[in-house]
């Protein structure tokens, strides 16, 4: 049988499970999918077994996306863009490493919220794995420009630098946040959320009557950011739940040729969850 799993630390409250099963349920597919929980100095030895016991694809989260994408003996133009892998597709005996994240957070901006990119000044704050896996299909989408902001500004700097599209894309301090106007599209790329009792400060200036505020967290997570966004007078606020479902729909389009309808699976999770 084909199996397939996600890979993450902790993995626990994972919902790539019930959301592919789901998919698979549209088709009648069968399908074998677990989680794995698996600490970054087990993961090439879990994702090894895996394999030899039949694993055919993978989804990886935090914190294995950088891992994941030194594990791959092949690595899609995007992946390669991205420096960290979502998806791993066994061919030949061979991982190869895929990054969906940003084609699902783009499919969920413009599918499901109907937001035109084309010509959005785009902030995205942070610059880690999450920022880099979403930075160059927001510049593919049509973006007109991009400014990245992050705590510790070498990185934010490495992250445009990687893009190579100095005349779109560039780097801020933080300290200069009120200094750089308004935005259409804010990006919560950051991990801060996550910490207990966090809380999100930022200029309101940064906000005009048409910004659309998206926290690529989901649940607790995107709460600071997203209350924060609210209370800046946001015109709509978007958590990563949307993005999540439409990552793994392109994980499960790689795997099994077919494209599911998402919105059945999402809206139960919505109602759920969120
Ligand atoms: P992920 O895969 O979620 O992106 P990551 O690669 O560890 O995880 O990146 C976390 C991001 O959240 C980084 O941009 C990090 O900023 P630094 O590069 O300065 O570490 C950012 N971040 C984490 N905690 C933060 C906080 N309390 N305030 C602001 N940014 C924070």
């Amino acid at each position: 049988t084909s199996r397939y799993a996600v890979f993450g630390h902790p993995i626990s409250h994972s919902l790539s499970p019930r959301i592919h099963r789901a998919f698979a349920a549209q088709f009648g597919i069968a399908l074998d999918y677990t989680a794995v929980d698996a600490p970054p100095d087990r993961f090439p030895a879990l994702l090894e077994e895996f394999a030899a016991g039949g694993g055919r694809g993978g989804n990886v989260t935090l914190p294995l996306k950088e891992l994941a994408f030194t594990l791959c003996a092949q690595l899609s133009p995007r992946a390669r863009r991205a420096g960290a892998v979502n998806t791993l597709t066994r061919n030949d005996g061979q991982w190869h490493g895929d990054n969906t994240d940003g084609a699902g957070l783009v499919r969920d901006l413009t599918a499901r919220h109907g937001l035109d990119l084309r010509g959005c000044r785009v902030l995205l704050l942070g610059a880690g794995g999450a920022a880099r896996g979403v930075a160059p299909a927001l510049l593919e989408a049509g973006i007109l420009e991009m400014t990245v902001v992050n705590r510790t500004p070498e990185r934010a700097d490495a992250l445009v630098d990687a893009l190579g599209e100095p005349d779109r894309a560039s780097s801020r301090y933080w300290a200069d946040l009120a200094d750089q106007g308004d935005f259409e599209l804010i990006v919560n790329a950051t991990s801060a959320g996550r910490e207990p009792g966090a809380a999100f400060q930022a200029p309101l200036t940064l906000v005009n009557s048409r910004t659309v505020a998206v926290d690529l967290n989901y649940g607790e997570a995107a709460i600071p950011f997203l209350a924060w966004a609210r209370a800046a007078g946001c015109r709509k606020v978007v958590d990563g739940l949307g993005m999540l479902v439409e990552q793994a729909a392109e994980a499960f389009e790689l795997w099994h040729g077919r494209r599911p309808d998402t919105t059945p699976v999402y809206e139960e999770l919505r109602a759920q969850h969120v």
